[in-house]
């Protein structure tokens, strides 16, 4: 089966810093034949011109001269390769604190992730610490509505492929994950090691007592999502540009909904309303867009200056939610002291980032117990907010629209909190 005929499937790389993410990505890559022997060959010997030889499969996503220099990834870097069943665009997120930011947009691209943990001594400890950003990650991961996943216990040549450390790390990241919500009888702890190739494709002989699968196994084990074609179409806007000849085409991903030339939309939060002329993908004219599809569309009557990243595209019979005031189920992560009623910071919520006042804290759940006004949010806590944005924007309920009921908390450069949308109060 040629790659146009296998099911496409959206994966992110995610973890904390320096636990393997690109050496596996590019090791990947290599098996499955995205990479000669001769470029490879290539990439060692720069590698190791630097005395970074064993940055060599790195190498092959990391192209920034100074993600090289570091020896991190900061910018998302985009790949295909295909397994039996799939053609998957794989996506190499940075584990770096700085560059979350980067990590998000992402993550809120794919349908799947691989969670890379390294078993050495003292790195999953790092990454699961409170700074480290592992649990970040796995949470944010939760939040954007990624629910396939997968562990990759990865350096196990650090931990001499031990039985008992690979069992630690389960059972602490196992514990973890349910926290988070996320069901554990769906995900596979595969031990491996990026750099040597164990349990990528093929079986390790080095952990005869691992039966589970390899990595490309477990992918394999993924499903396709459903599509959501029968709800209302919500595109949020990513980008705008003026194309000569064509005029204002914004450019974004359809989350639900269906597309086609001659539709009369909506963009909100200002309500311009236009009517699309023609849909392009992949610089092809198509006649119908559908949830996944990244596409670029022009309307007529449309300027610039109407529309901006941000804004959510809808049908005009059905038009996207301004929220005057939302609820939120709000579970705070990371936050360096408390958060007391009337905190403003920003969410990201579909591609808009607002400043947005948590105006009243309606209740917290901490430890199982809850209680009503609360007058501060800590770390660890969940808590259900009232939500105030600070200028018009759109919000959805999450059980209606997941891509866009749901957010990340922003504040001093790091995901303070994350929240799914219980109920909007229309402007
Ligand atoms: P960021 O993108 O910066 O978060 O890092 P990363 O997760 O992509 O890690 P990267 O692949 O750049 O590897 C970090 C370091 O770990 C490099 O020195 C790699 O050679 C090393 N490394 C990666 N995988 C393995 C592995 O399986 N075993 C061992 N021993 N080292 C590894
Ligand atoms: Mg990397």
């Amino acid at each position: 089966m040629s790659s146009k005929e296998k099911p496409h499937l959206n994966l992110v790389i995610i973890g904390h810093v320096d636990h393997g993410k690109s050496t596996m990505t590019g090791h990947l890559l290599y098996l499955c034949g995205g990479i000669s022997e001769r470029e490879m060959a290539k990439y060692e010997k720069e590698a190791e011109s630097i005395g970074r030889g064993s940055f060599k499969f790195a190498w092959v996503l990391d192209k920034l001269k100074e993600e090289r220099e570091r020896g991190v990834t900061i910018d998302l870097a985009f790949y295909k390769f295909e397994t039996n069943k799939y053609y998957f665009t794989i996506i190499d997120a940075p584990g770096h604190r700085d560059f979350v930011k980067n990590m998000i947009t992402g993550t809120s691209q794919a349908d799947a992730a691989i969670l890379v943990v390294s078993a050495g001594t003292g790195e999953f400890e790092a990454g699961i610490s409170a700074t480290g950003q592992t649990r970040e990650h796995a949470l944010l991961a939760k939040t954007l509505g990624v629910d396939q996943f997968l562990v990759a216990v990865n350096k196990m040549d650090l931990a001499d492929y031990k039985q008992e450390r690979y069992e630690e790390i389960k059972n602490e990241m196992g514990r973890e994950l349910k926290r988070f919500g996320f069901n554990l009888d769906k995900v596979e702890f595969v031990p491996c090691s990026g750099m040597d190739g164990d349990n990528l494709k093929d079986k390790s002989t080095k952990m005869p007592w691992y039966k589970g699968p390899t990595i490309l196994e477990a992918l394999d084990q993924f499903e396709v999502p459903k599509k959501p074609i029968d709800k209302p179409l919500r595109l949020p806007v990513q980008d705008v540009y003026t194309i000569t000849g064509i005029g204002t085409v914004p450019v974004g991903r359809v989350e639900t909904g269906i597309l086609k030339p001659n539709d009369e939309v909506i963009f909100q939060p200002t309500g311009k309303k236009a009517k699309v002329m023609s849909i392009e993908m992949h610089h092809e004219q198509i006649p119908k867009a559908e949830p996944g599809d990244n596409i670029g569309f022009s309307c007529k009557g449309l300027s610039k200056k109407d529309v901006r990243r941000g804004d959510v595209v809808g049908h005009a019979t059905k038009p996207p939610t301004v929220a005057a005031e939302f609820t939120a189920q709000v579970q705070v992560i990371r936050h360096p002291s408390a958060i007391a009623a009337g905190y403003t910071p920003v969410i990201h919520a579909g591609t808009a980032q607002v400043a947005v006042r948590f105006a009243e804290l309606v209740k917290k759940m901490s430890k199982g117990q809850t209680e009503d006004k609360p007058a501060f949010l800590k770390n660890g806590d969940g808590a259900v907010v009232k939500m105030i944005p600070t200028r018009d924007m759109v919000i959805e309920k999450y059980s209606e629209f997941p891509e866009l009921g749901r957010f990340a908390v922003r504040d001093m450069g790091q995901t303070v909190a994350v929240g799914i949308v219980k109920d909007v109060v229309p402007k």
